[in-house]
């Protein structure tokens, strides 16, 4: 079973993607073929600073190698170190058809938020496939939002192996429904894109500012106070054990505690349980080269299975070599 999934560098990594897709794949990764890259390509759809696109390339890279992501058990690299991927993606677009692309949410939504419609947002669900099929991936972890990018990859490789044979493998979305939504400090989804984020590395200070900026309701301090509909408690339950878990909620249903308390006690649950990584976030920060020699590894890695992959495509359709 090979599991493959990309995360953008969109910019710092938040509670949410920890909680919503990390966690998962560093789980994946102990007994599961993990193959997880940083689609840089994609990102440039949208990102058009050189410098910004740079770095936060080689930051998404450093968070996640300092959250436990190793790169001795899982294919770990940037999209564009496999040239083939840009191949297949041409070669795709010659099997699909323009109302797939059309019918694609992706797309509409970006545009309604006033990204300029370039071509590369268009067919950005084809560069998508290439890079699940060309790595021949069963099933491809991602939130809802782009479940329909891996229906497309589906609709594309069926329309390709019924002219050329079972040249690809169909993949399946992986969406955890047991998985709860990260509230961010107004109560909404916690997502770059509303500013509302806690970032997972910030620094003492900054973080203590972000989880202040929580919003809670004005009970007062010696007053009992409703767990469940508290975004504070919805965050530190993240972090705590069941027994814990219960524990908190007794102090919120006691009274003589206000917000300000709960507040500085999910400050340090969110301070130490991200400390040994945080550590190691300051030693990549430091070693680029580093980061970069693991990413170059991870691509030789990667082109192990696109190379083969590739000819077999290229006879397929009868590109001459
Ligand atoms: P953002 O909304 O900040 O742009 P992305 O869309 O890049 O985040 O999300 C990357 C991954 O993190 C996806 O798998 C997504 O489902 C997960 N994720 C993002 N925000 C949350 C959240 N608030 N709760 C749970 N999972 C999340
Ligand atoms: N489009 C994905 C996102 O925005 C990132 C991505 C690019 C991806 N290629 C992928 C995810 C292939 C899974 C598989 O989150």
């Amino acid at each position: 079973m090979r599991t493959l999934t990309g995360i953008q560098p969109s910019g710092a990594l938040h509670l949410g993607n920890y909680f919503g897709a990390i966690k998962q794949m560093l789980d994946l990764q102990q007994n599961d073929e993990l193959f997880l890259f940083i689609p840089n390509l994609h990102a440039l759809t949208t990102l058009k600073d050189a410098k910004t696109l740079r770095e936060n390339t080689i930051d998404a890279a450093a968070t996640l190698l300092s959250l436990g992501i190793d790169p001795d058990k899982t294919t770990f690299w940037v999209q564009s170190d496999v040239k083939e991927v840009l191949e297949l993606y041409w070669i795709l677009s010659a099997y699909t058809p323009m109302g797939l692309l059309e019918r694609a949410h992706g797309y509409k939504d970006k545009v309604a938020k006033g990204i300029a419609p370039n071509h590369a947002l268009f067919s950005y669900p084809v560069l998508m496939a290439a890079d699940i099929l060309l790595y021949s991936a069963n099933r491809v972890p991602v939130g809802k939002d782009q479940i329909q990018h891996v229906e497309i990859t589906r609709d594309i490789a069926i329309k390709f192996n019924n002219d050329h044979g079972d040249i690809f493998t169909l993949p399946e979305a992986k969406t955890d429904e047991n998985l709860a939504t990260v509230p961010g400090l107004d109560g909404a989804k916690m997502s770059k894109s509303y500013g509302n984020t806690i970032d997972i590395f910030l620094s003492e200070k900054e973080l203590k500012n972000r989880v202040g900026k929580i919003v809670t309701d004005s009970t007062p301090v010696e007053e009992p106070k409703d767990p469940y509909t508290c975004n504070v408690f919805a965050l530190a339950k993240l972090f705590l054990d069941k027994n814990a878990q219960n524990e908190l909620a007794n102090r919120y249903q006691k009274g003589g505690e206000g917000h300000g308390h709960f507040k500085a006690y999910l400050k340090e649950l969110i301070w130490d349980y991200f400390a040994p990584h945080r550590e190691k976030k300051a030693y990549y920060d430091a070693h680029h080269g580093e980061i970069i020699d693991i990413l170059r590894e991870g691509a030789y890695k990667a082109r192990e299975i696109a190379l083969p992959m590739i000819d077999k495509i290229r006879q397929s359709v009868g590109i001459y070599r």
